[in-house]
């Protein structure tokens, strides 16, 4: 197989085999011809806009154990907090004075957020205009129901990894099943779905990353987020390998050939393994950024994995390094909501 015509052919008709996705991951020497391509794809479907989503992280209490993850139940060394529905509240109102158009409500699965919880907040929330995102874990198909009627338009859930044996090692309490099933029925409520992988973790194979890459594509997400593992010293798997970028960025560059119209997030993990790394992703396929808008404790305290970036500046320094990052590399800020515009290709 020969790199260069297997990239045209992908750039050209969206379509690889696993076979070759499989090759272009495992080639190193791809990379300076897949990036670009990946850059290419993305500006002549979702054009060179950069839209920001801003994440407000509500809660660092889980109920769950994930192997990866600081915020795991049994991580003693972690202080946790919860904000109540006022400060929440307050934090949306936040964002649409700092010119947001969409918040993400992420946090652990924090039992405190009932289902009445959910909807009193969202009924809220949506007066004041905002697109929302929900990141707030597995929940049966009645919670989903109710939460869209209330004002939920978008999901984030990442299925982590599509091999069902290593995602049930690494989410001990939690099975591959119900997570499929949480991504079918936001599928079938008609949110805009957005899921996504871990990239490096201990025993996880480039094959079956070839395969995540076509599950995105099955599901017909409208949204990818993806980010290397980075290892927590608080949690099973610190002594994994450290981390590095090039592996997320070939993933996230395949996936944008792939799902050429879809939302891709630059994500923090990514700017965390490198100083640059959200803007070379914002030029590998990229087009969204997702700017925490928390204040207090609580920014330090979202430890999912250590040196988490950007979690000393403050909402609105963060936002004007941001603009003038973009401006250096012409990309402009969108004013819209930024909702996945699906082309015919
Ligand atoms: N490194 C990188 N990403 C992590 N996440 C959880 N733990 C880590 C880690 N150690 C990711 C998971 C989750 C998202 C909110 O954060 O993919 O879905
Ligand atoms: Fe909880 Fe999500 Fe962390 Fe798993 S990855 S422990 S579900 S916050």
């Amino acid at each position: 197989m020969d790199i260069k015509t297997l990239i045209q052919r992908a750039e050209s008709t969206h379509r690889l085999s696993e076979e070759e996705i499989l090759y272009l991951l495992q080639a190193q020497d791809a990379d300076e011809s897949l990036l670009p391509a990946a850059d290419r794809v993305r500006r002549k479907y979702v054009g060179d806009e950069i839209h920001l989503r801003a994440l407000i992280e509500f809660s660092n209490i889980c109920k769950n154990n994930c192997l990866y993850c600081g915020l795991r139940a049994e991580n003693t060394c972690i202080n946790r907090y919860r904000m109540d529905e006022e400060t929440i509240f307050s934090f949306a109102q936040k964002a649409v004075q700092y010119g947001y158009k969409t918040i993400v409500l992420q946090g652990g699965e924090d039992p405190a957020f009932t289902t009445e919880v959910w909807l009193r907040l969202l009924k809220r929330i949506k007066t004041l205009g905002l697109a929302i995102t929900l990141s707030i874990g597995e929940r049966p198909f009645e919670d989903y129901r109710a939460f869209k009627a209330a004002g939920a338009d978008r999901y984030l859930l990442r299925i982590e990894t599509t091999d069902k044996a290593l995602y049930e090692k690494y989410n001990p309490s939690m099975s591959f099943e119900n997570r499929l099933r949480c991504l079918h029925d936001l599928k079938k409520l008609g949110y805009e779905v957005g899921t996504g992988v871990l990239v490096g973790l201990p025993g996880q194979t480039m094959r079956s990353l070839a395969k995540d890459i076509l599950f995105f594509q099955e599901l017909g997400a409208d949204m990818i987020g993806l980010g290397p593992f980075i290892p927590n010293p608080q949690t099973p798997l610190k002594n994994a390998p450290a981390p590095v970028l090039g592996p997320a960025l070939r993933v996230m560059a395949l996936t944008r050939l792939l799902l050429p119209d879809v939302n891709i997030p630059a994500t923090t993990a990514m700017e965390t393994l490198q100083p640059n790394g959200r803007i070379l992703a914002l030029q590998s396929g990229a087009n969204v950024v997702m700017p925490n808008i928390t204040e207090g404790d609580a920014r330090q305290n979202y430890a999912l994995y250590p040196g988490k970036a950007g979690a000393a500046d403050s909402p609105l320094a963060f936002r004007e390094k941001l603009a003038a990052q973009l401006t250096a590399i012409g990309r402009p800020i969108s004013t819209g909501y930024g909702w996945h515009k699906k082309k015919i290709y």
